[in-house]
């Protein structure tokens, strides 16, 4: 192999930048050329491809986004538009191709190797809901970007004694609910996986109500419902002062934290060698601390699974 290519492709998540950063590294140190893919799979259709060198991705560890660009792309999902991709592929002497984003890009990389050519994806999206890695690209700094946001609004809630909801993203995964309600010592959290109804956190409330608890954060996955609903319900049911904070694009954005940059740096060398070894189809994560492959077939067919030892935590540490 002589030239590999790179997209990012779905929502954006913090550390994207430091994975195209190591795979262009990593080809560079294998003497490998190494061709950016711009917007993702609708960029691939297009023909929007340059070529790297060792300082077209440097100053770029730090930074939020990504340096590709990124779409979702209909076109794609058609035998046609495959084809276009696999033609501007072989027109720039592209031997293999490493996909940077979520679930619904790893469809598009199955499609390409099911056609002859070779892919790997790298699990990078910040709802941490892909089986076969504990942890994606971009979830680390999404967490942290909310624990600012629930010490914030707690200030907020003990000055004014309120009930806060707060509506975070994940789509359907309540990782990102999960682990940012047990940081930030929240009262309920509302998760898709196991879920509380109103009647449990309305219980919740009356109990920290009466023994002098003034105010209450209770966290929402999105995949749950609307916060805005929710807060309505939680005040008729219970008239305590309620606001609701929707938290949005905000969890997408910002400089990644280092565990987002080292698990990208990882996870994007380890891309090159697995093209290298002359693997295709399938995805790089971390298992335990260590770097594990799955097939995508594996990917798709199995879980993500939340932990649920934690939640069961968070509602004893949050009696
Ligand atoms: O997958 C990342 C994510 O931010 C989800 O948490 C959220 O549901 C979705 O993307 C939002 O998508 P969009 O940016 O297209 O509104």
């Amino acid at each position: 192999m002589k030239r590999v290519g790179v997209l990012t492709s779905g929502g954006d998540a913090p550390g994207m930048n430091a994975a195209i950063r190591a795979v262009t590294r990593k080809c560079i140190y294998h003497n490998l050329e190494v061709y950016g893919i711009k917007n993702g799979y609708q960029g691939l259709i297009d023909g929007s491809i340059e070529k790297l060198e060792i300082g077209s991705v440097g100053d770029i560890i730090q930074r939020g986004g990504t340096k590709l660009f990124s779409a979702r792309c209909e076109e794609f999902k058609t035998d046609e538009g495959q084809q276009k991709g696999i033609d501007q592929l072989n027109k720039f002497g592209i031997e293999g191709l490493i996909v940077i984003g979520g679930d619904g890009s790893f469809r598009g990389a199955q499609m390409l190797t099911r056609k002859g050519f070779p892919c790997i994806g790298v699990p990078a999206t910040i709802d941490n809901d892909i089986a076969g890695t504990d942890f994606t690209i971009g979830f680390d700094t999404a967490l942290n970007t909310i624990i600012e946001a629930i010490d914030k609004i707690r200030d907020t809630a003990t000055s004014h004694e309120r009930t806060y909801v707060i509506e975070v993203m994940g789509r359907d995964a309540g990782d990102l609910a999960l682990w940012s309600g047990l940081a930030g010592g929240a009262e309920s959290i509302l998760i898709p996986e196991e879920q509380d109804d109103l009647e449990d956190v309305v219980v919740r409330l009356r109990r920290g109500q009466e023994r002098g608890k003034k105010h209450s954060i209770i966290i929402l996955a999105e995949g749950v419902g609307s916060g805005i609903e929710f807060g309505k319900r939680i005040k008729e049911a219970t008239n305590l002062e309620t606001r609701v904070t929707v938290l949005g694009h905000i969890q997408r954005g910002g400089p990644p934290t280092a565990s987002d940059r080292v698990l990208a740096s990882r996870l994007g060398a380890k891309a090159v060698d697995m093209l290298l070894a002359g693997k295709a189809g399938r995805m790089v994560g971390l298992e335990r601390n260590e770097l594990v492959d799955h097939s995508l077939e594996t990917v798709f067919s199995s879980k993500h699974k939340t932990n649920l030892d934690m939640y069961s935590l968070s509602k004893e540490l949050s009696i």
